[in-house]
């Protein structure tokens, strides 16, 4: 049989040390700050109902789910990969959530929900990693209801971060990942023991304009964090000076043009 894209990345996500990694370079405790406010920010635009629930795509670890059920809104969390699951069923009891937030194995590519059936989707840094990006897009437009709002955050190929290290990186002929340049954004592809992983820098032109091609509009768009460089700096004190511009970006300007991070609504 012929490994397709997706079935490689399908295999590098099943990998266990790929979560781990993600868990040590984004949960931290000076990231908590960002998420936090991100949280209270998308549920002050959302205005769910006390008890809502939400469909957590490509939940991961559940950090984000975990965030939705201590402000009292149920989930249930999918992702296809069988460890972030596992990860995900140890932090949601370790937190005592498991009333609140229910755990599924599901692709985005092919989810079984009939259409129509939520009223709030999250999406957060999941489209970035799918290959056929335009599938899932079609997907969570289906699965959502008429009146019901999708969240995206993906990371933006035009910001600021993401043009310099380019420029960068050229100049010092030091790209390390096989890089293709597609309508869809910038993907990265690194290769392990005959798995792949993409990670897309998208095109949020090119996103937006695929939702809307499939019935949903974009309400809203904010900045994430500005920058995401703290995964790759060791120095404390710089980490910390990335995270103090990233809260007071979010916090103040919230412009989502130069931001590594964008947070986009689809209604
Ligand atoms: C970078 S992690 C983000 C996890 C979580 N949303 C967060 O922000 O903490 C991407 C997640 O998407 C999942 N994923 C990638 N492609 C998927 C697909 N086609 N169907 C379901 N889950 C997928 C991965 O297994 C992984 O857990």
């Amino acid at each position: 049989m012929v490994d397709t894209p997706s079935s490689l990345v399908q295999n590098f996500l099943a990998r266990p040390e790929v979560h781990q990694q993600w868990s040590r370079d984004y949960r931290t405790g000076d990231n908590e700050t960002f998420f936090e406010q991100a949280f209270d920010h998308i549920l002050r635009v959302l205005k769910p109902s006390p008890g809502a629930t939400f469909l957590d795509a490509g939940c991961g670890s559940c950090a984000h789910s975990v965030r939705l059920a201590r402000r009292g809104f149920n989930v249930h969390a999918v992702d296809f990969s069988e460890s972030a699951l596992a990860m995900a069923q140890d932090y949601v009891s370790s937190k005592q959530l498991r009333e609140r937030i229910t755990l599924g194995r599901e692709s985005l590519l092919e989810l079984s929900f009939p259409d129509d059936t939520f009223d709030y989707v999250l999406c957060w840094g999941v489209l970035m990693h799918i290959p056929e990006v335009e599938r899932a897009v079609s997907e969570l437009s289906r699965i959502i209801k008429p009146g019901g709002t999708l969240v995206v955050s993906e990371g933006n190929k035009a910001s600021l971060e993401a043009v310099g290290l380019r420029s960068l990186r050229r100049l010092l002929r030091r790209e390390k990942a096989e890089v293709r340049e597609k309508p869809e954004g910038l993907e990265y592809w690194t290769a392990k023991s005959g798995d792949a992983l993409v990670t897309r820098q998208a095109n949020i032109r090119w996103l937006i304009k695929s939702f809307e091609a499939h019935g949903l509009t974009l309400t809203r768009r904010v900045a994430g964090q500005l920058s995401e460089s703290y995964t790759r700096l060791s120095a404390p004190p710089l980490k910390q000076l990335v995270h103090v511009r990233n809260n007071f970006w979010f916090q103040h300007v919230r412009w989502p043009g130069p931001a590594f991070g964008n947070i986009m609504f689809f209604h």
